[in-house]
């Protein structure tokens, strides 16, 4: 058979009809539009071919700072505002629900799981000390019990503790009383650089950028027919609240940590589950 002349208008549908015979419907449809959007992309861009080269070279140097407790891909997408954009796609928060946000790279497994009352920060310098209640209900105000609160924030030096070895600090598991309720002790957060010393960190600068994210706690709130809900509460006042480098401040979840006379800080939220749909309540 003759060999079809080469032509840089055909290239695209030559591309997309070699992979007609993908059989996950999903995986096609996915790599198809993968495929049209990269090579509408090249088309607008007209990268040179040291440029393109230099573009292949960031995402495999991407790819050489990923460890088992840094993945500059998921910074990658934070910083691009993918993660946001996923996250506002897949989690709609029903009328009154609690709104989600951006999960980050500093989640762990098995956190030590406390009492309510309980101190998540194991030493003093952490920061300053701080008091946050409130409550886990349902859309129609009832309350969620034994919910399960996974939490976890950087200390006032702006790290969390995997950024410092692999001693668990400033993270804790909490389950929620009969009414609903929770407390329990902790530092007032505060603002800090997501990890900047990598290719993320370069194209933050090269890109006019700041690293920095406003103080927040993180909440990876569970319990049964109810949907995860992944979130922070961000401290009002805070610096960084208008740019955050992952976009992740949304106006409900800001709220006031007030100091009080005796030093300590407190904050309060009442968080609010969908129910996922799976189980009738
Ligand atoms: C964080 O809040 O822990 C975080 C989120 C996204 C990127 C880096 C850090
Ligand atoms: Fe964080």
């Amino acid at each position: 058979m003759a060999m079809r002349k080469f032509s840089e208008k055909k290239l695209t549908g030559e591309v997309l009809s070699r992979i007609r015979k993908t059989k996950n419907a999903r995986l096609k449809q996915v790599m198809t539009s993968f495929i049209k959007h990269l090579h509408a992309f090249v088309r607008e861009t007209k990268p040179t071919q040291e440029e393109w080269f230099k573009g292949i070279e960031f995402l495999a140097e991407t790819g050489q700072w990923c460890t088992g407790k840094r993945n500059e891909y998921i910074l990658m997408s934070d910083t691009l505002g993918v993660s946001m954009l996923a996250d506002a796609l897949n989690y709609k928060a029903g009328a009154g629900a609690t709104q989600s946000t951006v999960l980050g790279p500093f989640h762990r497994e098995r956190a030590p799981a406390y009492p309510l009352g309980g101190n998540i920060s194991k030493n003093a310098p952490d920061g300053e000390p701080c008091v946050v209640r409130g409550t886990v209900k349902d859309a129609k105000g009832r309350p969620v019990a034994g919910a399960k609160l996974d939490i976890w924030e950087g200390g006032a030096d702006g790290l969390y503790d995997s950024q410092k070895g692999d001693e668990m600090n400033l993270r804790g598991v909490f389950r929620t009383d009969a009414q609903g309720r929770f407390h329990f002790r902790c530092v007032t957060p505060s603002s800090y650089p997501v990890p900047n010393d990598g290719p993320v960190g370069r194209m933050l600068v090269a890109t006019g950028r700041h690293p920095m994210r406003p103080p927040h706690l993180h909440f990876w709130i569970t319990a049964p027919g109810y949907k995860s809900l992944i979130t922070h509460l961000f401290v009002k006042g805070g610096k960084y609240l208008d740019s955050d480098a992952v976009f992740g401040v949304k106006p409900e979840l800001v709220v006031e940590f007030k100091k009080g006379k005796d030093g300590v800080a407190s904050a309060s939220y009442d968080f609010v589950l969908m129910q996922d749909g799976k189980r009738k309540k």
